[in-house]
């Protein structure tokens, strides 16, 4: 009797991760435990099965790798466990492949910092990170239950209601990323968690925060770019594309595709040609959304979806208040009418910058379900939105 085929793995080969005893005249595996082969009685040979070398380690006395969960293009996802305070543990370890250049090193280690220090509801917290004495290098995070984004959805169109609770969510995230300077570069649904708990409600969580600049290939790397986070493009900002400098606009622009797939089913650009996918991004206008999508949504979406940075919407905050907008007309459009505090004008700054520069001289307080700040001194008439900054 023979096994069934082994596993097909993404790149169309067969999985390696378990014994096949395999006939080498009628080329067919059987189940381990066979010495002959059913059809011709030849010996069959045992081939064993690639074992993963990491499963079983503990890494600097602390994290014990447990098992599989998955792969992607910067490395693998194991169940772990942390010794010290006996709780399960999601570790990436990166590609030894990404991990073996010292300026990628230097790089993946600051951003994991920086990472380690996002703590908001819709990111996965990461607890550690570092380099095991023989190079591996890891990043360890909460463990979430759940499904990926993208099984979540399975290329069907979503309500509208549905899809912008998603999409605020991750806007909530990035107003938080962001005003902290970190952008995460590679955000796509495969990097997006449905938690399973609370059941029915659709809580996210981000992952891979600054993972993608930190291992991107430099141009004098060994790794080239096709080995490594450049992945698919079907969610890249066309200024990522052209190998521009990329800014949080980056980020609005990735959540606009992935908001257009939400709605339609399929992202907005699509080619199975890399380059004429490239393209699209870079020149084709974006296609228009179906009759039903409001028209502020519609809009909000082809402004997300700019070609040029300066011409997208600018801030994560004005995604999700133009979301609330449109799918409750009634409720004030805008923190920009409120005058907290004796301030007379509001001024969104959409960005960390000015966040950063300023925070110290500032007085904060709550207003909505948003965090301000008020600054005597520099805009005595002006109340500053900075949205969840430090
Ligand atoms: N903290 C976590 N808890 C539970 N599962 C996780 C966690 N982080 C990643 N995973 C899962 O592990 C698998 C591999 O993730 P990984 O990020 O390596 O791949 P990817 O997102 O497909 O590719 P990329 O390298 O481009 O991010 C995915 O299915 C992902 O959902
Ligand atoms: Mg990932």
């Amino acid at each position: 009797m023979s096994i069934e085929p082994p596993p097909t793995l993404p790149d169309g080969s067969a999985s390696s991760d378990r014994e096949e005893a395999f006939c080498s005249a009628c080329g067919q595996s059987f189940a381990p435990d066979l010495e002959r082969c059913p059809n011709d009685g030849a010996k069959l040979i045992l081939l064993g099965a690639n074992k993963d070398s990491v499963i079983g380690r503990v890494f600097e006395n602390r994290y014990e790798v447990r098992s599989k969960l998955g792969a992607g293009g910067m490395g693998t996802v194991y169940r772990g466990w942390q010794l010290s305070v006996d709780r399960e543990v999601a570790i990436k370890v990166i590609d030894p492949r990404l991990a073996s250049d010292r300026v990628t090193v230097k790089r993946f280690l600051r951003e994991a910092r920086l990472a380690s220090r996002l703590s908001q509801p819709n990111i996965v917290n990461v607890y550690d990170f570092g380099q095991t004495e023989d190079g591996i290098l890891y990043l360890v995070m909460e463990l979430l239950k759940g499904r990926t984004l993208a099984h979540e959805q399975h290329g069907e169109p979503w309500a509208l209601k549905r899809a912008a609770g998603v999409v605020s969510q991750l806007c909530d995230a990035l107003e938080s990323a962001h005003a902290q300077g970190i952008i995460h570069r590679d955000l796509k649904p495969g990097n997006i968690i449905v938690l399973d708990d609370p059941p029915g409600r659709d809580l996210i969580k981000v992952l891979d925060f600054g993972l993608a600049k930190s291992l991107a290939a430099e141009p004098h790397s060994r790794v080239t770019k096709t080995d490594t986070v450049l992945g698919t493009p079907l969610y890249m900002p066309p200024e990522q594309i052209d190998g521009k400098a990329s800014d949080q606009r980056g980020d609005l622009y990735a959540v606009g595709c992935m908001f257009f797939e939400l709605l339609v089913g399929h992202p907005p650009f699509q080619d199975a040609n890399m380059h004429a996918l490239m393209a699209r991004h870079m020149s084709e206008p974006p296609p228009a959304l179906p009759a039903h999508v409001p028209d502020p949504i519609a809009k909000l979406i082809h402004r997300m979806l700019a070609k040029m940075p300066e011409m997208r919407v600018q801030s994560a905050g004005e995604v999700r208040r133009t979301i609330q907008a449109a799918l409750d007309p009634n409720a004030p459009s805008a923190p920009n009418i409120v005058r907290p505090h004796g301030a007379t004008t509001v001024v969104d700054t959409g960005g960390a910058t000015v966040a950063s520069s300023i925070s110290s001289l500032t007085q904060k307080f709550e207003y909505g379900r948003r965090t301000w700040r008020w600054c005597p001194t520099m805009f005595p008439n002006r109340c500053i939105d900075l949205i969840n900054s430090p």
